[in-house]
């Protein structure tokens, strides 16, 4: 087992990442909790939901099960509500833990149910996709969408622990897969060039879900993760850099309309996008990103960005969080590994937008 510390005003905690961990899921119960909701979808509970049912069970805990629909289109104020009609009716009480087993909707619902409900109660983190285990799960950013924006209506609310079973990637599609490896190899981008070498070499092995290979990337996604939002909780500045290549992600997104790219698949042909840009704004050499390019093909993400048309692109973009009064703000890489977070020349974002194909 390898264990990541996570150390923020709001809570320090453990993400332990172990294969087969889901087992032994009890040991995670905090003594005093008075009853467990896990919460799941029926995609993950077909797969794992007994498992984990019997592990919470040996806490001697009450447990409820709580089954929402699968997709990111039920990442909804609908489906927030049915967490808490299901608490209300069982009673639970500010004791109670919520965990939250499955990717990141699942994630970010949970936890944001468990920022509300009765002003706050514990909840647990247990990712089961790539994309989740590398990053959404960690550092506490928790939210649903809003018809206008994605993840617009959230708090910042930090899980009490993260367990991380990396068996449970064997039952993911490729896709997901790849779509996990994109914010993999963006920790090398923004932050660890030598990480970002590293995936390059190992990018075959990843592919494969080599278990000694994902263990790794894992690991070094969660202390690189752990790292920036241990400085900067609430993204006040560094956080930010995590969004590296998540504005023209998030744009492609919408644009294309949710669910249509995955949103990791999103956010490895935006960092494409940004690498380009960065070459505009930092002269990054093109040598780097050519390795960008290639990288995002090698794992299976797109690389060619959709033709959504200029005015298109900037509009879905200024519904960033990161906008500053009405002012687009992009993260860009002054060099390989070091990345940064500013307003752009209108003339560097167009020259990058008119070099997208239109069909
Ligand atoms: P997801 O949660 O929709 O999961 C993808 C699909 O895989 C779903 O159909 C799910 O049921 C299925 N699945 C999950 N685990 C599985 C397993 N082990 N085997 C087989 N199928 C499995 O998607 P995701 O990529 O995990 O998360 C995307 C969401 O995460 C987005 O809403 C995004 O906004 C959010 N996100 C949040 C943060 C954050 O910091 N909070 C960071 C990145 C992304
Ligand atoms: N995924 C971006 C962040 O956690 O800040």
């Amino acid at each position: 087992m390898s264990i990541v510390h996570v150390e923020t005003p709001g809570g320090n905690y453990p993400i332990t990442i172990e294969p087969g961990q889901l087992g032994g899921l009890d040991a995670l119960i905090p003594g005093n909790a008075t009853a467990i909701a896990l919460v799941t979808n029926p995609t993950i509970a077909a797969l794992y939901g007994d498992t984990v049912m019997e592990a919470l069970q040996r806490s001697g805990k009450p447990v409820i099960r709580i089954e929402l629909p699968d997709g990111e289109q039920y990442k909804t104020w609908e489906t927030l509500n049915r967490i808490f009609d299901v608490l209300l009716q069982h009673q639970l009480d500010r004791k109670a833990v919520l965990v939250a087993l499955g990717g990141g909707v699942i994630g970010d619902m949970v936890g944001f149910a468990a920022a509300c409900y009765m002003r706050g109660v514990r909840f647990i983190q247990v990712p089961t996709t790539l994309l989740a285990q590398v990053d959404s799960s960690v550092g506490g950013k928790t939210a649903i969408n809003h018809p206008l924006g994605k993840n617009m209506i959230g708090a910042f609310y930090q899980p009490v622990a993260v367990a991380i079973d990396t068996r449970v990637l064997a039952t993911l599609p490729d896709r997901e897969i790849a779509a996990g490896l994109a914010e993999v190899i963006k920790y090398g981008l923004i932050i660890d060039a030598d990480f970002f070498a590293w995936c390059e070499e190992n990018v075959q092995a990843l592919r494969n879900r080599d278990p000694a290979a994902m263990a790794y990337a894992i690991q070094r996604s969660c202390e690189l993760k752990a790292w920036v939002v241990s400085q900067d909780e609430r993204e006040s500045g560094l956080r930010a850099i995590l969004n590296f290549g998540h504005t023209f992600g998030h744009a492609i997104e919408a644009g294309l309309g949710y669910g249509t790219w995955l949103h990791g698949e999103a956010v490895g042909c935006g960092m494409v996008l940004a690498a380009e840009l960065s070459a505009r704004v930092y002269g990054l050499p093109a040598s780097v990103v050519e390795r960008v390019r290639a990288l995002v093909q090698a794992i299976g993400c797109p690389v060619q960005a959709p033709d959504l048309g200029a005015e298109r692109w900037i509009d879905l973009m200024r519904v960033d969080k990161k906008a500053e009064g009405g002012q687009l703000r992009f993260v860009v890489l002054e060099e390989l590994g070091k990345a940064v977070s500013r307003a752009v020349p209108d003339d560097a974002l167009n020259a990058v937008l008119e070099r997208i194909p239109q069909v």
